[in-house]
């Protein structure tokens, strides 16, 4: 939710900032700004829309300066207009703010301002911080914005520029991420790693309350109280050639094609390591969105194999109720950016109740996981379409190795099962690439369907978290209705809906368990007119008879069909997305982490 960048350098920087906040657009792109400070003025420029189309509109390429932020935005406080967008700045213009969070006491705050005499430009709780900076500031900017900081409520990701001081760049985080770039003879701050990359991969993650101090030269942390603190470098294996999109027309694209290699990374983890897991009794997922989908693969994954008893819970739920968490119960949280504000808040709550902490996250250094006892990581690397492809199969493929070392612990799988489960995961990679592919067929498939209003999505057992991923899939990039649904919930209500204008996606792979009750499902289906398009095993030739439209994937143990059935659902997604002529990358509404309530 919101994406911001600063840069203090020897050279121009609005180049580079502008190159870095594009890498940042998942975050948020209903408008963009940036700040430089040019003799000893701060010169902002800033506009709704895309990155791209600010930048056509007011070029903000070419300003010039060497200490700069950059933000892009996702309206949280205020409407999309040029005046909400960010930098902001105080009465005298002495200071320009860029900001990622939510700031709860920003009404009151306005309020004691105004009464004070700063007059506001902006609907943003952003502004709010700008001035009350300016009100605190009695000539030295850091005490003024540690004051500050202990006057907000809320979370926040801040960057801040002072035209006074045209030599030093402030930061500060509470709850939103932001991480320090350390270069030669320059520094940068940025919400995520892939900002920076391309400058820098050493790095200092910010925690929470903690203010840096940036110039050319170094980089100071203190607390809040303004006591100085030692932090440590590291090192980001991630490469910046690996985050771009190279020949692909959308990230979305790439990172599914991706899919072979992050799968074949991820289980080549060892989870012994990590934690002791002997005396779990009881496992409680929290997670939101796709990593929710992964978490109900997982509860199968794990009660059938390893035999623990297992809840899903949204983690939005979870954190509000009163959950019962027993002596052994451990929490896996599961989370692509690992700043997800309900999942790392469900944590919390889980360790107040005594709850060991067990997560699976993609984004090293995240707040998920340093709020975690152990992590287990998804090796999908960078993930840039907010459509989250390659880091869901990567949590699946972790989920079952996490499944099969409580089961061998549980002594529910021996010894020879868990080897023979092992092979069948080491052919998912090769698998996928046979699933790909389909994509002419699936992109024909897509020249069919891509005019309709809805679509409903139907699995059983471990493929029905499936169908809700696939519906999730095709709402979020091609914004038509869909609905994921076990079969047999269909004649329970949705039946009513089927007829030749709305399709049947159904997930239908041959085993001896859903296959024929699928099978019957589908054929109520058609009896009502209803038009099917069925995810089937390779070498079924019975069901082309049965339905309209067939997509082949591989076939492998039926544990292990979620891995291959997600990736039609998600190239059929991504085809209609395009041929509805929007940009898969950049949902709208939607932002890639989303670091509020
Ligand atoms: C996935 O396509 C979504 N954009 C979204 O549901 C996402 O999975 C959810 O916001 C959770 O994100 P996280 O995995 O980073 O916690």
């Amino acid at each position: 939710m919101c994406g911001i960048v600063g840069a203090i350098a020897e050279r121009n920087i609005a180049p580079v900032l502008l190159e870095s906040l594009k890498k940042l657009e998942y975050r948020g792109y209903d408008s963009a700004g940036l700040a430089t400070i040019e003799n000893k003025t701060i010169v902002i420029k800033k506009e709704c829309g895309k990155i791209d189309e600010v930048d056509q509109k007011v070029n903000l390429k070419d300003q010039k300066g060497n200490i700069g932020l950059a933000h892009t935005r996702w309206s949280t406080c205020g409407s999309v207009t040029k005046e909400n967008a960010h930098p902001h700045q105080d009465c005298t213009k002495n200071i320009a703010i860029v900001h990622n969070g939510i700031i709860e006491n920003h009404s009151e705050l306005r309020a004691q301002l105004t009464h004070k005499g700063h007059t506001f430009t902006s609907d943003t709780d952003t502004e709010v911080i700008a001035h009350l900076i300016e009100e605190n500031n009695q000539g030295n900017i850091v005490q003024a914005i540690a004051k500050t900081l202990k006057q907000l409520e809320g979370s926040y990701a801040l960057g801040i520029i002072e035209a006074d001081n045209p030599h030093q760049l402030i930061a500060a985080r509470k709850e939103s991420p932001l991480i320090i770039g350390l270069g030669e003879k320059e520094n940068f701050i940025a919400s995520d790693a892939p900002a920076i990359l391309k400058q820098t991969n050493k790095v200092i993650y910010l925690d929470n309350e903690e203010i840096a101090v940036l110039t050319i030269d170094e980089v100071e942390i203190f607390d809040l109280d303004g006591n100085k603190k030692e932090k440590e470098i590291e090192t980001i294996e991630w490469d910046s050639e690996k985050a771009g999109k190279q020949a692909y027309e959308h990230f979305m694209l790439k990172e599914i094609h991706e899919q072979s290699s992050t799968i074949a990374k991820t289980l080549e983890q060892n989870i012994e390591d990590n934690i002791d897991l002997k005396e779990v009794k009881r496992i409680i997922i929290v997670a939101c969105g796709t990593s929710w989908h992964a978490g109900l693969v997982g509860e199968f994954m794990i009660e059938e194999l390893a035999k623990i008893p297992v809840e899903v819970e949204y983690a939005s739920e979870f954190r509000y109720r009163d959950p019962i968490i027993e002596e052994n119960t451990l929490i896996v949280p599961i989370s692509q950016s690992g700043e997800t504000a309900d999942t790392l808040a469900a944590l919390k709550e889980a360790r107040t109740k005594g709850a060991k902490i067990l997560s699976i996250v993609n984004v090293k250094g995240s707040s998920i996981e340093r709020e975690s006892d152990a992590v287990l990581y998804t090796k999908a690397g960078p993930e840039i379409g907010v459509a989250s492809t390659k880091a869901f199969t990567a949590q699946l493929t972790v989920l079952y190795l996490l499944t099969l070392h409580l089961g061998k612990l549980k002594n529910t799988l021996p010894k020879d099962q868990i080897a023979n489960r092992v092979r069948d995961l080491r052919k998912i990679p090769l698998q996928i690439e046979q699933a790909i592919e389909e994509t002419q067929h699936i992109k024909k498939l897509a020249k069919l369907f891509y005019k309709k209003h809805h679509a409903l999505y139907l699995g059983r057992g471990i493929n029905y978290p499936i169908a809700l991923e696939g519906a999730l899939k095709l709402k979020e990039v091609s914004y038509i209705h869909a609905e994921g649904y076990p079969a047999a919930e269909m004649k329970h209500g949705p039946i009513a809906l089927i007829d030749e204008q709305m399709p049947v996606i159904a997930i239908a792979t041959k085993d001896d368990r859903t296959y024929k009750k699928v099978i019957s499902n589908i054929e109520e289906v058609t009896a009502r007119g209803g038009v099917v398009i069925a995810i089937a095993t390779k070498g079924d030739e019975e069901i082309a008879k049965k339905v309209d439209h067939v997509i082949y994937i591989p076939e492998n143990s039926y544990i292990l069909t979620p891995l291959l059935a997600t990736i039609p659902l998600q190239l059929f997604a991504y085809y209609i997305a395009t041929l509805r002529n929007h940009d898969p990358d950049k949902p709208k509404n939607l932002a890639k982490s989303v670091t509020v309530e």
